[in-house]
């Protein structure tokens, strides 16, 4: 487990520039709010490798912006065998990512696993739809999913982590 921080967090989508980082800019801004900066450790990886050093898509990161919130910073990066180790959760948007890193997991690392949108308190959905190759109107869906389970999951911490 992790040894620097108390709780740590990893946000998986595919590519690692839409959704996974639009959760790491999101939940960043929630924990530096809640003065949580130096006890939960975030970072984001996509499950596939083609966009790995790459900043997150401009559709995603002017959104957040207007929204206030900063993802600019953050590149791609490919989930790995030590993300396991190190991360406390290990959050997955939608089915097929969550399939994936179970496939590469050991079942030891199973209950770190889970669907980033167990944690909203707003939504059924269980999936934040890929909108990669979908219009602007999916980039605001999955805004607004993400921000409400990055709420969910900063409550959840709370309670029973720290
Ligand atoms: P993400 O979105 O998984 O939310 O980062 C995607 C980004 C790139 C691709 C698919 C989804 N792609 O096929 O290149």
């Amino acid at each position: 487990m992790n040894m620097v921080k108390k709780v740590s967090v990893l946000f998986v989508c595919l590519g690692n520039i839409c959704r996974s980082p639009t959760a790491h800019g999101i939940f960043r801004h929630l924990v530096k709010n809640a003065g949580l900066e130096e006890v939960i450790e975030i970072d984001s990886a996509g499950t596939a490798a083609f966009h790995v050093g790459k900043s997150p898509d401009t559709r995603s990161t002017l959104l957040a912006k207007e929204r206030g919130i900063e993802m600019s910073d953050l590149r791609a990066r490919q989930v790995d065998l030590g993300d396991f180790y190190q991360y406390d959760y290990v959050l997955a948007m939608d089915e097929a990512n969550l399939f994936n890193l179970k496939e590469m997991a050991l079942p030891e690392h199973y209950d770190q696993i889970k669907l980033f949108l167990e944690f909203s308190r707003d939504y059924d959905e269980k999936e934040v739809p890929d909108p990669y190759y979908g219009g602007a109107q999916g980039f605001d869906r999955v805004f607004d999913l993400v921000d409400s389970a990055s709420r969910g999951l900063l409550e959840h911490i709370k309670q029973k982590d720290l």
